[in-house]
């Protein structure tokens, strides 16, 4: 049985979601609460090096299907050796992305369609999704130029993408807000990073506090 509660964080590049997520982290760890801090694709030695594969600069020729096929199966990995296991032991797990990342970039931007992509996830994922995703809207235009200030993040073959591709993973992201009313919960992260570390702070506390009662 699932005890944990398995929380996700999206948004196209230079939204600020990593930060957040290990801001997040801290708080709640501060507060006493278990908490583990993941990523996709990665957090485990397998998917890590299914995402150099993925992201590598070099591998210009990957067709679209098998991008995502990469990206389903280095979540599965991910999912059974670490997302579930820690949710078996009650913690809650803040992911830097998830199924929705497919949904939006290859499902909607690659324009291999959004119910066909879920559908390969699905057999990764076995209706495992979050309880709740935080999502961080952000012009791909202001996005991209934090991303070009930042020495830390390192350039991969996604953000090399035109600006229309990134156009189209945030329309993507909006569908799914769409589609998952109950589970997404949309954050402007054009805001100070204080402002938008606060609002993401309400949204999983309110989570976790409903939990309790
Ligand atoms: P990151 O920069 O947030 O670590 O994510 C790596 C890149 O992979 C980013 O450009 C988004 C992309 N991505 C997908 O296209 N599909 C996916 O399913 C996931 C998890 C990430």
């Amino acid at each position: 049985m699932t005890r944990g509660l398995f929380i996700t964080l999206e948004g196209p590049e230079g939204a600020g979601k990593t930060t957040i997520l290990s801001r997040l982290a801290k708080r709640f760890q501060k507060e006493g609460i278990k908490v583990l801090h993941t990523r996709e694709p990665g957090g485990i030695e397998i998917a890590e090096q299914i995402r150099k594969v993925i992201l590598d600069k070099n591998n210009t020729a990957m067709d679209s299907r098998t991008e995502a096929l990469l990206y389903a199966a280095a979540r599965r990995q991910h999912l059974v050796e670490k997302v579930q296991p820690a949710l078996e032991e009650g913690y809650v797990v803040l992911c830097d992305r998830f199924v929705d990342s497919s949904l939006a970039y290859q499902g909607y931007a690659r324009k291999l369609g959004i119910d066909e992509v879920y559908s390969i996830n699905q057999f990764a994922i076995d209706d495992m999704m979050p309880n709740l995703t935080l999502y961080f809207d952000i012009d791909p235009k202001v996005g991209l130029e934090r991303i070009s200030r930042s020495d830390e993040r390192e350039v991969n073959r996604l953000d090399l993408e035109e600006l229309q591709f990134h156009e189209a993973v945030r329309e993507g992201y909006q569908i799914l807000l769409t589609r998952f009313p109950e589970r997404m919960r949309k954050i402007n992260a054009e805001q100070s990073l204080d402002d938008v570390f606060e609002k993401a702070y309400k949204e999983v506390d309110r989570l976790l506090q409903s939990q309790k009662s």
